[in-house]
Formats: structure tokens, sequence, C-alpha cells
């Protein structure tokens, strides 16, 4: 099954009773291994989760740290984009020129990288002199 396969089936699992919109994700990592995660909403409406966050930490509790490719997919009219937090995440665990696919559940695909959806990002460099 292709990541974006994976994806598109996790979306199935979204809890998004509120947004209604289902969001799917998955993570390969250095290992091989594949992720899945999709969004948890909450009737508190801050504390729901996206897709991505929910692949990364199902990653990291998998025992692996370095994201080798990304899938994200939706029911919009334009392939869905990591929201700002979700690529401050991403970023976190992938390399600048890691691929993410972005996809509609109707088939349109589109792929950038992590140093394009987060340019000028926050890394730990800034923090060298601490
Ligand atoms: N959402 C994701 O899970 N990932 C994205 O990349 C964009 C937005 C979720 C959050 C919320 O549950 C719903 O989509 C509407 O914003």
């Amino acid at each position: 099954m292709s990541l974006l396969d994976t994806a598109r089936a996790v979306r199935e699992n979204a809890h998004a009773p509120y947004s209604k919109f289902k969001v799917g994700a998955a993570i390969k990592a250095a290992s091989g291994a594949v992720y899945a995660g999709c969004n948890v909403e909450n009737v508190a409406y801050p504390e729901g989760t996206c897709a991505e966050a929910g692949a990364i930490a199902a990653m990291v509790a998998g025992g692996d740290t370095r994201i080798t490719e990304v899938a994200v997919i939706a029911d919009s009219p334009k392939p869905v984009s990591p929201c700002g937090g979700c690529r401050q995440k991403i970023a976190e665990f992938a390399a600048g020129d890691v691929v993410v696919t972005m996809a509609t559940t109707d088939g349109i695909v589109q792929q950038t990288t992590v140093a394009a959806l987060l340019p000028g990002s926050f890394d730990a460099d800034y923090m060298s002199r601490v």
C-alpha cells in the first residue's frame, strides 16, 4: 500500500463531528515503518488534534524519530496543506528536503517539501548559546 493509500484509509477513522472535515496522514520513518494518524476533535474545540500530530505521536511512540516521507489527504477542493502548527511539528523530525504529498479524496495530488512549507523556521540552531 502506498503512503497516500495508508493516509486515505486512516482518514475513515477520523473523529470530526464538529468540523465534519476528516483528515488522514501517514508518515514513513527512517526505519521503514509507516505510521498513520487522523484528526481527533473534542467538544472542547481547542483540545482537538490534527491528523499529522497523531501520526507523529504514533511514530515517536513506535521508537522512530526521523521522518522520510509524509502524505496527507482530505475531502477538500484542493490538496490539503498541513496547518502551521503541524508544519513545525513535522520539521522537528524531518529534513527540509523531505517530500510532503498533499491530496484530495477525488484524486488531485500535489507534492512539496518540508522546507517549502516552513521557510525561515525556528530550529535548534537559534538556541545554540543556551
Ligand atoms: N486538520 C488536520 O487534521 N490536518 C490539517 O492539515 C488541516 C486541518 C483538521 C483539524 C480539524 O479537526 C479539522 O481538520 C478542521 O480544521
